[in-house]
């Protein structure tokens, strides 16, 4: 059967080219353009990637338009029912749901690697005491190549494995030692006895005067959300950590890149400005006045959690954090929660408005997130180092897929120069 091609003619010279289509397993038909410059000298021009399939994956799979998530093939309403964040990291760095052993043995094996070397914890005492724990993280993760570098042949799988074990399991223990620096409370190791998500939640809010037991509801809440933000395709900061390993660099660097890309308000730092967002509108009789200036273009203020690049539909990850919402409410925070009925009012507001519904303007994962961090007694300022917690089992699993394809090259995109066509230079007694 002969292979798929699309005809791109050009109207000015009546040339055509003939590109061969290729086809994923699911998804958008894509045209393969990669010969398009050197044989017709044309670039093709779409910023922000509207139209671009960067690379060939088979981690995760989306559909904006009918709000399908799946991770390996697995949607993510089985996983989030049925498995949790240890689970998904394997399965998104492995290919395949885990027998009970390999379970076993992984769940150990990252606990294996939850301390941070000694030394590493003095970077935090650097910091001044009110940093943003998101500008601490991406410091101390990138620095984490200067301790561990016997591990960093980037060619060899054993060592990018090591690496990503390593990343997944010392982001809990920085993340809360981000959040110790903040509060001026010594660090809390980790313990190994304890669940992923139960060792986070020791390290945030134990002390050396009083431990603390991870609260069964929190410890449930938490690996949800851990689960939903662990992987989602190409998005803004996976985009960069694979931009950043397309030059060689080392995994370390690379996840700290793509802490750096999510900390934006348009991506990973949506879930804390939601809640900035919700202080300032602060009642439901504001709802109203905001919402007229989410749609005045020349009001820089937006709808923060909704909206997306992808979802053209209700995010599936914004439906099932919204159940779990009033689960942690009634059981962990004021059920009269100013926030949470003022979140519900916003969205059933937003959902009937003409301006969202043409532009299909959904509430997405953050949304609903920032609300159960605050129930959790999760300061906002440590909402997108959750996000970055989770996002770094796909972050790497990204980054291994890339490093192992034998046809991987650098990213190096071109552009449209609009800027001056040249000239000489002026002395400056001319000027
Ligand atoms: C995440 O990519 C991912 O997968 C990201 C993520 C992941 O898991 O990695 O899902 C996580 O980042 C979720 C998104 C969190 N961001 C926010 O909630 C911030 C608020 N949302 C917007 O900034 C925006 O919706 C984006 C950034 C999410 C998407 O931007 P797009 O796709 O570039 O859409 P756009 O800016 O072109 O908007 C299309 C129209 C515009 O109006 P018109 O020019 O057509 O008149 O919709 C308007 C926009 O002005 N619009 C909004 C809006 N989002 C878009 N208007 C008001 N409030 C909003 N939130």
């Amino acid at each position: 059967m002969s292979e798929k091609s699309f005809t791109l003619t050009n109207n000015e010279t009546g040339g055509s080219i003939d590109l061969p289509m290729r086809e994923g397993t699911d998804g958008p038909i894509t045209v393969d353009i990669s010969s398009l410059f050197q044989t017709t000298g044309l670039l093709t021009f779409d910023p922000g990637f509207m139209s671009t399939a960067s690379c060939e994956s088979a981690i995760t799979y989306i559909d904006g338009e009918k709000g399908i998530l799946r991770y390996r093939g697995y949607p993510v309403e089985q996983l989030a029912e049925r498995s949790d964040f240890l689970e998904v990291a394997y399965l998104l760095l492995y290919g395949d749901l885990p027998s009970a052993q390999a379970l076993l043995d992984f769940r150990a094996l990252i606990g294996h690697h939850t301390m941070i070397n000694e030394s590493l914890t003095q970077f935090f005492d650097g910091f001044h005491y009110d940093a943003h724990p998101m500008s601490i993280m991406v410091g101390v993760v990138g620095s984490l190549s200067a301790f561990y570098h016997d591990s960093l042949d980037i060619h060899n799988p054993r060592h990018r494995e090591i690496c990503a074990h390593r990343l997944i399991a010392k982001m809990p223990t920085i993340a809360a030692a981000c959040y110790k620096h903040n509060v001026g409370e010594p660090l809390i190791y980790p313990r190994n006895d304890l669940s992923y998500v139960g060792n986070y939640l020791r390290m945030m809010f134990a002390t050396p005067c009083d431990d603390y037991e991870p609260n069964p509801v929190a410890e449930k809440a938490l690996n949800l959300l851990f689960l939903l933000h662990a992987d989602h395709e190409q998005n803004a900061s996976t985009s960069t950590v694979r931009l950043a390993g397309s030059s060689g660099a080392n995994p370390f660097a690379c996840i700290a890149a793509g802490i750096t890309s999510l900390w934006g308000p348009a991506h990973g730092g949506a879930n804390e400005a939601v809640i900035s967002m919700l202080d300032e509108i602060g009642h439901t009789d504001n709802i109203d006045k905001y919402i007229v200036k989410a749609k005045d273009k020349s009001d820089p203020f937006r709808l923060m959690g909704f909206g997306h690049r992808v979802y053209k539909n209700y995010d599936p990850r914004a439906k099932i954090i919204r159940s779990v919402c009033h689960e942690v409410l009634e059981k962990l925070a004021d059920p009269d929660n100013p926030k949470f009925e003022l979140a519900l009012r916003l969205e059933e507001i937003a959902l009937k408005d003409p301006y969202f519904v043409e532009r299909k303007l959904y509430p997405n994962v953050d949304f609903y997130s920032g609300i159960i961090y605050q129930a959790l007694g999760i300061p906002s300022s440590m909402f997108t180092v959750m996000f970055a917690i989770a996002r770094t089992a796909g972050w790497i699993a990204h980054w291994m897929e890339m490093i192992s394809d034998p046809g991987q090259r650098i990213g190096r995109p071109r552009q449209l120069y609009t800027g001056a066509t040249q000239r000489d230079y002026v002395p400056i007694a001319e000027r």
